[in-house]
């Protein structure tokens, strides 16, 4: 027999769905005070100082150089990639910085000299990732990589700069997750893993900081036109069909930036799956299942035919 559902606790709850006080005396939980970077909702990006990990290339590249055109104070790049760093550098009038983000270290030294140049940060996109392929038999040394690059790089950069743009009155905070993190990656376990901590890492952030000024953000695209993408892979070609172009996430961070939102979705559909997922978790595990089956057969018709194509005479 089913048990009762519990009574709810209903000031809990008209809190949290409802964006009621939780206790009276409280006051408004959306009274956050952050009158150094609002101006009503709407986050002005003009002279601020701007840290960009992955920013040589790709998603990271593209938000430079549209952020280059609000007039910020300066745009720190931060990647390990330095040469292609310094190109987008000397383009945008912005500073390269070599860094590993998976390193705390290196992440301090990009902080520390961020702020001796400028003084103080006010926005920081926490973008760079990585991806690999495979299940439970990825070897330990990859599902580690992605625990540094697409986890603790994001706690390292947070506990680097979040107190001191509290300090400073205020600041944002974005984190490029996927939609893999709200969803799963089909053909790579580590990825929706670490990703999956990236969103409830930017959640959590969200919930302990944004009344202390801090806005954070959360990037969660499905397939975008980046070198990411390895268009060899069936499963990449797929999200390719639903790509979108990296100026067009660029815009959606920048919207998001302004009107102080902290899911980016620039796939709205997205957020319909997300929402069926959690209206009908079996049935969205079996829809998942459907399309991992469907895209496995192609893989393996894709790799037979790779091995029966007569290889060229060298
Ligand atoms: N392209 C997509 O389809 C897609 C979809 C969803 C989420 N994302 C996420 O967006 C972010 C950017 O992806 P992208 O498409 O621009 O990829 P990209 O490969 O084009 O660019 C990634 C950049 O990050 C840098 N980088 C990688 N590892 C680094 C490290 N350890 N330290 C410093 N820099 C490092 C690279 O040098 C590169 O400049 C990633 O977090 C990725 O997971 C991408």
């Amino acid at each position: 027999m089913q048990q009762a559902e519990p009574r709810s606790n209903w000031s809990f709850r008209a809190a949290i769905i409802r964006g009621r006080t939780v206790e009276r005396g409280w006051g408004s939980i959306h009274d956050a005070p952050c009158e150094f970077l609002f101006k009503g909702h709407l986050m002005e990006l003009g002279d601020r100082v701007v840290l960009v990990t992955g920013g040589a290339n790709g998603i990271g590249r593209t938000f430079c150089q549209r952020i280059s055109r609000e007039k910020p104070r300066g745009i720190v790049i931060a990647d390990r990639d330095l040469v292609a760093a310094q190109a987008v550098a000397q383009e945008i009038g912005a500073i390269a910085m070599e860094c590993d983000v998976a390193s705390e270290t290196d992440i301090q030294a990009v902080v520390e000299r961020t702020r001796t140049e400028f003084g103080r940060i006010d926005i920081v996109v926490s973008n760079a990732g990585v991806t690999a392929k495979g299940g439970f038999e990825t070897p330990d040394a990859d599902w580690q990589r992605l625990w540094n690059i697409n986890l603790m790089a994001h706690v390292y950069l947070s506990r680097a700069t979040i107190p001191g743009m509290v300090a400073q009155g205020g600041g944002a905070f974005v984190v490029t997750a996927s939609a893999a993190g709200l969803l799963t990656e089909i053909g790579s376990a580590a990825y929706s893993v670490t990703k999956h901590g990236a969103v409830a890492f930017a959640e959590w952030l969200s919930v302990h900081y944004r009344n202390q000024g801090i806005k954070v953000a959360c990037l969660c695209p499905a397939g975008v036109a980046t070198d990411f993408l390895d268009m060899e892979d069936p499963i990449h070609q797929f999200l390719h069909l639903s790509s979108v172009t990296p100026e067009y996430v660029a815009e959606c961070v920048i919207e998001a930036l302004h009107n102080e939102k902290f899911l980016v979705l620039p796939q709205p559909e997205v957020a319909e799956f997300f929402q069926f997922k959690t209206q009908h978790y079996d049935r969205w595990l079996q829809n998942f299942a459907h399309v991992h089956t469907r895209l496995q057969k192609r893989r393996e018709r894709a790799a037979t035919k790779a091995a029966t194509v007569p290889k060229q005479a060298d």
